[in-house]
């Protein structure tokens, strides 16, 4: 049997086990190793736990997604804007439901090349390659004239084409270029659609905006911000708020038509939506690098408005503004229907489009709210895309020129 060492110099009555060497290197040794595994262990548990709320905040980014497997077969569907980025997301997803889908792209070799591409991945060969620049008048009237030409149903539009943030340039009717392309081209795309999707109710609108409407105000005073260009903060937020109005407007223009219609915010989304930003080098790049983890996805960022347009849930749900697949409450200047009103009365006037409802009293039908004559912005010096310098008389020649039926 082994006896219990007590070696020299150690303290009186200090028993330590046999085979241990309690001399001073020995013990160093001893609590070194076990000081390396401690360390180790304890980085390791850190490494986790900082791993696990990486992995948790990445999927609280990207938010939740829409999981109903429900299908939309042979359904008519227009995306604006659907070449990259949220609509090229959104479209694969619809293809992969078969739906039939015009993809209205300013470009259209980009959007040829995204058309194979969700062709191959969908297995659905009803996509068709339209020529859509919202930022010309006569181009939306175009495309809506060869959809109607060739389809005699809409069950989906889906507005989602957005520029953000570029130098104050002006669109081929001499509006600011955000107002313009966001807001207005959209205004008037949507007005020329009712009918048809009226006549395949119950259908739905889907207006991606943005909540960079906080920011933003419609300034009535100067609605192209001639006085005064803030790319971001004046400009794009406007348009963006001009999306929720519009809704706001339109929602209660279809009540009891069985044509819905709600907008949405995205999310901040990973796309080439910022390609006019012009900082310096090394914040893009911090932003291309935070990007990749901090923002959604764009497959994640198309979730709220495939929720919007698929949900059958949704099917009677209208005017209302969605985040994350829910909805979400507005801020008093985004359900504010006396602008919401000033700014349908204005649009129409600025696409052209006869009124839908009198004016208010004491006001002209030519009339802004300022008492002035609407029309392209003045002193761009670039007139309109008909090359008549002229607002009042562009805006006669739109009247006469579109075919409306809103009925
Ligand atoms: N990304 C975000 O974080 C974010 C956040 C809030 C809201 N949104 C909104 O989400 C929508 C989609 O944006 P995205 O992030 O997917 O940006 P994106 O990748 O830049 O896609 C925008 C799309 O709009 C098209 N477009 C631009 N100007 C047009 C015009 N004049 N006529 C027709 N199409 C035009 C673009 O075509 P080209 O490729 O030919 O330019 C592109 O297909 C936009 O309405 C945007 O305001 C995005």
């Amino acid at each position: 049997m082994s006896e219990a060492a007590t070696p020299p110099g150690s303290a009186p009555g200090t028993v330590f086990p046999p085979g241990f060497d309690p001399t001073a290197e020995s013990v160093e040794k001893t609590l070194c190793f076990r000081g390396f595994w401690a360390w180790a262990v304890l980085i390791l548990l850190i490494a986790l736990g900082i791993s696990l709320f990486m992995w948790l905040l990445r999927k609280c980014i990207q938010g939740p997604a829409y999981r109903k497997a429900n299908r939309i077969d042979g359904k008519v569907v227009i995306v604006t804007g659907c070449n990259t980025g949220i609509g090229k997301e959104t479209v694969l997803e619809l293809a992969k439901r078969g739906a039939r889908i015009y993809m209205a792209c300013r470009d259209p070799g980009r959007c040829e090349a995204a058309r194979l591409d969700i062709m191959d991945r969908s297995r659905n060969q009803q996509l068709f390659n339209r020529t859509l620049d919202l930022g010309s008048l006569q181009s939306v009237r175009n495309f809506v004239e060869r959809f109607k030409a060739e389809e005699s149903r809409l069950d989906i539009l889906i507005n989602n084409a957005g520029i953000m943030a570029c130098p104050r340039t002006l669109t081929a009717d001499g509006y600011e270029q955000q107002f313009g392309v966001n807001h207005l081209g959209h205004f008037l795309l949507t007005n020329l659609l009712l009918d048809r999707l009226k006549h395949s109710s119950p259908s739905r609108i889907v207006v991606v905006s943005s909540a960079a409407h906080l920011f933003g105000r419609i300034n009535r005073e100067d609605l192209m911000s001639e006085k005064n260009y803030g790319k971001f903060f004046g400009a794009y937020s406007q348009s963006k708020l001009a999306n929720i109005l519009f809704t706001r407007k339109l929602s209660t223009i279809l009540k009891d038509t069985g044509v819905t219609v709600n907008c949405c915010h995205p999310g901040v989304v990973r796309t080439e939506l910022n390609r006019h930003f012009a900082g310096p080098g090394w914040m893009k790049s911090v932003l291309q690098t935070g990007s990749l983890y901090f923002f959604k996805t764009p497959k994640a960022g198309a979730q709220t408005s495939l929720r919007l347009a698929l949900d059958p849930k949704l099917e009677h749900s209208t005017g209302g503004y969605y985040s994350d697949c829910m909805w979400w409450p507005l801020v008093p200047w985004a359900r504010n229907m006396q602008t919401a009103d000033w700014l349908w009365r204005e649009s129409e006037k600025l696409v052209g489009l006869p009124p839908l409802e009198p004016p208010p009293p004491g006001q002209s039908p030519t009339q802004n709210g300022n008492g002035t004559q609407n029309g392209a912005a003045s002193g761009n010096g670039s007139g309109n895309g008909n090359g008549n310098a002229n607002p009042a008389s562009r805006e006669m020649q739109s009247v006469e020129t579109v075919v409306v039926n809103r009925s």
